[in-house]
């Protein structure tokens, strides 16, 4: 698909069908977020891929919506703070924006392959935790069911691009 066609395409989808991800669409989304910039090119970020089928309940503690556990996988993009390239001016830790990167991609890469995903930031950390069982210096930085759309886009709501945009100083 076309870039600018792509970025318009993707809305935050919120119901899936139950329908299968075919195995090589995920291949190419996951190459998508293993192909995304990091700070020193560390790749301080893992994603853990969830079947959803049979796990619902477990799940649901992590999001409670129906429609996060509706498509056949959930995906979790998480930060390696231990393994990131820190500013050595002020310490500032890449971790969480390099994994930010690779979720982007890998929406991205969802949409370009006619599949659904939605960011999911509001989800408990503690549940995520004890679900995915993750070490102490992991920290679970987003998730996104992956999976066929079953609704459609609204109308993208943006502020005018004059409104994000300074020229030379603040
Ligand atoms: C960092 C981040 C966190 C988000 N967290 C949630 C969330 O927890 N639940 C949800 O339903 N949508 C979440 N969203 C989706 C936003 O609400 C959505 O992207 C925004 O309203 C614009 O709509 P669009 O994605 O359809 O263009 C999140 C988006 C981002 C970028």
């Amino acid at each position: 698909m076309e870039f600018q066609e792509l970025i318009r395409k993707r809305y935050s989808v919120r119901a899936y069908e139950s329908r299968p991800v075919e195995e090589e669409k995920l291949t190419r989304i996951l190459d998508a977020a293993g192909l995304a910039p990091t700070a020193c090119n560390l790749q301080p970020f893992r994603i853990v891929v969830l079947q959803t089928k049979g796990r619902e309940k477990e799940l649901g503690r992590i999001y409670h919506r129906d429609w996060f556990v509706q498509a056949p996988l959930v995906l979790a993009v998480c930060a390696l703070p231990g393994e990131s390239w820190k500013r050595k001016h002020d310490g500032w830790d890449a971790s969480e924006v390099d994994a930010t990167i690779a979720m982007d991609h890998l929406i991205l890469a969802a949409t370009d392959e006619g599949l659904g995903t939605c960011w999911i930031a509001a989800f408990d950390p503690k549940a995520a935790r004890e679900v995915l069982g993750l070490p102490p210096d992991v920290v679970p930085v987003a998730f996104t069911p992956l999976g066929y759309p079953a609704d459609s886009p609204g109308p993208k709501k943006r502020r005018p691009a004059a409104d994000l945009v300074r020229r030379e100083r603040w």
